[in-house]
């Protein structure tokens, strides 16, 4: 297949901020055409495909699926929507880019997985946080016994008020009128899904699969204004997991209404002999491919480790949601050659195991033991 042919499904934040603007750059149309796009809220799919240049528009999920010219779907809707609307992709023969998370459950991404292989289709599941340099570069040093031996790590991340704030939610037309209640609410609310979720992928993917988990959990703010309205919050937004990686290895990730104890969503790991925490050995920055172009951004290195994942050529550099991209143009790439994205279902599975056992480790009390692992 030499031209893929892309509908995506939501024309949301990250539609709008980076997935559009990325797909319909001039340099891309060797390889790929952005020919539908989905969204049912009142005159979002219109507005958006007359602004990127769409040829094809619906507002209706199935009938998107039954008449849109596409061999690829990306899903930029809620989270919650993911498995059910991958589902529906697979079965229609489509390859699936998923925005994270892929599922809220991993005995749904299985099901994915294997659905996936059983109709020849390829589905990759964001966030790529391998196709990072800096996470790579940190998996050796761990592995070279730079710091020793490990013994515990943390990573996680905060809501603080990102979604309220985010600009395609604050104005009165339909590409600017975007509610993001849904991340408050279940299922795949919360900022486990929505944000702890990259830096379990570095995580896992510098450490592997862990064993086991453990946690806390529970909502701290039952309630979120957001222009003016309250909005109820059911999904856990105040969570600790305790991670056993074997071998006495221990890790905690956090998902919390605020505060941050790492840098970005990296991990800070904590070895014998020395440490890693953010981009710093032992308190100096350290090399990797590609960190002399980092420097070069003029807001710094985690700024310009945007800059140097393999897609991200000048004309995209100035463009949102590198990563996400990213992950895109692999499963493009995929599609056309055969090379296997790093962004793989399993791994997008581990991670969503961790999330879900942590949720029903605090909720029966009960250490979980985890099922799955990846490679
Ligand atoms: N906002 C971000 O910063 C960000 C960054 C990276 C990834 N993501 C991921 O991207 C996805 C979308 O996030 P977002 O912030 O853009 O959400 P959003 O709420 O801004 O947009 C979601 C869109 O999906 C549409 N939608 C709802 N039901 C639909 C259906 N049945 N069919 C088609 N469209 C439907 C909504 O109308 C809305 O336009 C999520 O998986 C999220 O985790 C978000």
């Amino acid at each position: 297949m030499s031209i893929v042919r892309i509908g995506v499904v939501g024309a949301g934040s990250v539609a709008q901020r980076g997935i559009l603007p990325h797909l319909s750059q001039s340099d891309l149309s060797d390889r790929l055409a952005l020919t539908a796009i989905c969204d049912p809220a009142p005159g979002r799919a219109d507005a958006a495909a007359e602004k990127f240049g769409i040829p094809q528009q619906f507002t209706d999920y199935d009938d998107f699926l039954a008449n849109a010219n596409v061999d690829l779907v990306i899903l930029a809707t809620p989270i919650g929507m993911h498995y059910a609307q991958g589902r529906a992709a697979i079965l229609a023969g489509k390859h699936v880019h998923f925005n994270k998370t892929m599922t809220t459950t991993s005995a749904e991404a299985t099901d994915l997985i294997n659905l996936a292989a059983e109709r020849g289709v390829k589905i990759v599941a964001s966030p790529g946080e391998m196709n990072r340099p800096h996470n790579q570069a940190i998996r050796k040093m761990i592995q070279s016994g730079a710091i020793g031996d490990l013994c515990w790590a943390v990573c996680g991340a905060s809501f603080g008020r990102y979604h309220e704030n985010e600009e395609f939610r604050q104005g009165n037309d339909p590409l600017s009128n975007i509610d993001p209640s849904w991340y408050y609410r279940k299922p795949g609310g919360g900022p486990l899904y929505d944000m702890t979720v990259y830096a379990l992928h570095g995580l896992t993917g510098i450490l592997g699969s862990a064993k086991r988990v453990t946690a806390m959990s529970g909502v701290r703010m039952p309630m979120r204004e957001f222009r003016g309205q309250m909005v109820p919050c059911d999904a856990d937004d105040n969570t600790l997991i305790l991670i056993d990686f074997g071998n006495n290895v221990f890790a905690m990730a956090y998902g919390t209404p605020a505060g941050s104890i790492s840098e970005g969503f990296s991990g800070s790991y904590f070895g014998t002999k020395g440490q890693i925490v953010g981009l710093k050995l032992n308190g100096e920055l350290f090399d990797y491919p590609g960190s002399d172009q980092a420097d070069s951004h003029p807001h710094g290195r985690w700024a310009g480790n945007q800059w140097i994942l393999p897609h991200v050529t000048t004309a995209h550099q100035q463009i949102d949601e590198h990563h996400v991209y990213e992950d895109i143009m692999q499963l493009v790439d995929w599609v056309r050659t055969g090379t296997p994205a790093v962004a793989s279902a399993e791994h997008a599975r581990h991670v969503i195991e961790i999330i879900e056992a942590g949720l029903r480790a605090a909720e029966t009390g009960q250490t979980q033991i985890l099922t799955t692992s990846f490679s």
